[in-house]
């Protein structure tokens, strides 16, 4: 893209948990950026560790029982030697959020227009103090130019009927309503970066493409860079610029959404890509058999081996390295050599050897 820094660099990060059964170590050693402008999205099946890296990135998981490790850059500041006070305001002003759980991201005993008004507000100054805030939040200009824009917003977020929204309870509306809502939210103090995980995907599917063609529609109309997670390849391919596959808590594959889709390296996006009937022309029985790891006990060398039709002793030994495919592409896996695939061959192949693998070391318990 440019030549600036990249807005947001994340730089060998870990995250673990400790816990009754051992110590979980969930994401490892994942690097990724998000350029100004882009729309970068990290893919992968349920389990695999995406909403976790969210959750470190954005400071959650800044307490035992998680252990973070590795550096998270915002536009050349270290997030996680930031204060509190100056990471809560960064991450209402600069970075917004929205959650997995939409449910959980709204107040349930405030109205929308009163919760969306505070934002418009106050966004992440929670230096505000409590005389400050009351000055302020009584402040009848300030309150109505505020309750003004986030109209506005409701009328952008194609919010049905916004007048009387407002004044509606989350449990007045709907969950396509209360996506809307908590979009609006997102946007309402003009982040430079939004983080969404699975925007619409616990709504039916003819909500959720809704929700999807309005992202679509708002990201060509503002200049934000988005980290978006998806466990839904067909997602990433319709709205994002570029794509991290991840498997097992470490990125498997990135590159340009065109060329992962068009030439993927990792049997892992290979086999995601084969499951995806529309894409692969027909439909594979089972996808990829087995399931996500258990990260208490993950297996040794490539995580993804007890389900890769193509591993054999030495994956199992050691982990994989990246191997660049180009500036912005690169691909894990021990059977690449430098600057080509090596032997994994093609997407029919990997299909095939799928269909007839049998994960190790026991079968598949279905986890997606
Ligand atoms: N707070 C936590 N404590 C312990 N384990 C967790 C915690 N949050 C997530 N995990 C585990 O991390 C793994 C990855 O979860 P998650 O990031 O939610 O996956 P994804 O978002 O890719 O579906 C799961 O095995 C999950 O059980
Ligand atoms: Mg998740």
């Amino acid at each position: 893209m440019s030549d600036a820094a990249p807005l947001l660099s994340v730089r060998d990060l870990s995250v673990g948990f400790e816990g009754f059964d051992g110590y979980a170590d969930v994401v490892d050693g994942v690097d990724l950026t998000v350029e100004h402008g882009e729309v970068v999205t990290i893919a992968g099946e349920t389990g695999c560790g995406k909403s976790v890296t969210t959750k470190a990135i954005t400071g959650l998981l800044n307490e035992p029982p998680a252990h973070v490790d590795g550096t998270v850059e915002f536009d050349g500041q270290d997030l996680r030697e930031l204060p509190d006070d100056e990471r809560r305001e960064l991450n209402g002003d600069r970075i917004s959020v929205i959650f997995q759980n939409p449910l959980s991201s709204l107040n349930p005993v405030f109205t929308i227009g009163e919760q969306l008004t505070d934002t418009a507000q106050f966004g992440g100054d929670g230096n505000t103090g409590i005389l400050g805030y009351f000055r302020r939040r009584f402040s009848s200009t300030d309150r109505s130019a505020a309750r003004e824009r986030v109209l506005e917003l409701l009328e952008e977020v194609r919010m049905p009927d916004p007048e009387s929204v407002m004044d509606s309870y989350p449990s007045e509306l709907s969950g396509g309503m209360r996506q809307r809502a908590i979009i609006a939210q997102a946007l309402l103090n003009e982040p430079d970066l939004l983080i969404a995980d699975e925007p619409g995907s616990a709504l039916d599917v003819t909500v959720h493409d809704e929700i999807l063609s309005l992202l679509e529609d708002l990201i060509a109309e503002r200049d934000m860079s988005i980290l978006m997670i998806t466990h839904n390849l067909g997602v990433a391919r319709r709205l994002s610029d570029r794509v991290y596959i991840m498997y097992g808590g470490r990125i498997a594959e990135t590159a340009p959404t065109a060329e992962i889709f068009d030439a993927p390296h990792h049997p892992y996006t290979q086999g995601l890509i084969a499951s995806i009937p529309r894409l692969s022309g027909e439909s594979m029985a089972g996808g990829i058999g087995g399931s996500v790891p258990e990260y208490t006990d993950p297996p040794m060398g490539c995580r993804f081996h007890p389900r890769c039709p193509y591993a054999d002793e030495s994956c199992r030994s050691s982990e994989p390295a990246d191997v660049s495919f180009g500036e912005q592409a690169r691909s894990a896996c021990i059977r690449h050599s430098d600057g080509d695939s090596g032997p994994v061959p093609t997407l029919q192949e990997t299909k095939r050897r799928l269909s007839e693998h049998e994960p190790t070391p026991e079968p598949a318990e279905g986890n997606q």
